[in-house]
């Protein structure tokens, strides 16, 4: 997508409408996670408004985050929690921390959000780096069948109500891997356009990622709950570890 910014794309107007948008599996991520946590600090990348980091600091766990967008970090520390994470902003790819965690973990697909093989493997060599020995990295992404597409692309009807009809249209390039996204609202104020670009990556190859910043895959799961990854699987829930 010519002249896309991965930085602006999670923009006040996405900010603002963000901690409404729950998936539904919030308490499984929770409980997911908070079992790998210990008594340890976690931190999560790409933190947003806090869907997650939120609830999981409420149960105790210790969590740090790491955001590019202001606009998100703005709506977080509106929220419930959002004031007591502290928050660095920058690439979330760089691991811009000092401190090393037993839990890092990036979720809700945000992986597909750095757009190039190298990126996505600087990011699994830096969490590495950040890793205590008995440390763990949870990735949860989308798998590529869920992307439903019919010759590289789809139009998916997102809501159809009396004042809005809101579609999500995509083109898909096998080559790069990259996904032009649009979410596009229609009502009788206009047409409102949400782009986004995402790189999709098999799980095999996240595994090479991992095993080149020294990691192996421990455990897979086809959602938050623990049930089995297939070719059904609509979610793709992995654990790295030494
Ligand atoms: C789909 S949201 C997920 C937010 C949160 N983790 C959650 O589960 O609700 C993606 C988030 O990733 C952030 N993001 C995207 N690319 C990033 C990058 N390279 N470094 C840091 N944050 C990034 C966006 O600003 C946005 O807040």
């Amino acid at each position: 997508m010519k002249d896309f910014d991965p930085a602006k794309s999670f923009g006040p107007a996405i900010a603002e409408g963000d901690p409404y948008r729950l998936r539904g599996d919030e308490d499984e991520t929770v409980a997911f996670l908070r079992d790998l946590a210990g008594d340890e600090r976690a931190l999560e990348l790409a933190i947003g408004t806090g869907r997650i980091a939120r609830p999981l600091a409420a149960t105790g766990v210790r969590l740090d985050g790491i955001e590019i967008s202001q606009a998100m970090v703005d709506v977080l520390r509106t929220q419930p929690g959002g004031t007591d994470i502290p928050v660095t902003m920058g690439n979330y790819r760089d691991v811009p921390v000092d401190s090393t965690y037993r839990l890092i973990y990036v979720v809700y697909n945000t992986i597909h959000n750095l757009l190039t093989q190298d990126d996505q493997v600087q990011c699994f060599i830096n969490v590495a780096n950040h890793l205590t020995d008995d440390g763990v990295f949870v990735v949860e992404a989308l798998p590529h069948g869920a992307l439903h597409l019919s010759d590289n692309q789809y139009v998916h009807a997102e809501s159809v109500e009396l004042k809005e009809v809101r579609l999500d249209v995509a083109r898909y390039d096998p080559v790069t891997q990259l996904l032009d996204e649009s979410h596009v609202s229609l009502s009788p104020g206009g047409v409102r356009l949400f782009p986004i670009v995402t790189r999709h990556i098999w799980p095999s190859e996240m595994d090479l990622m991992a095993r080149i910043a020294g990691l192996r895959l421990r455990e897979r799961w086809g959602a938050w709950d623990r049930r089995p990854y297939d070719g059904a699987s609509r979610n793709i829930v992995s654990v790295f570890g030494r």
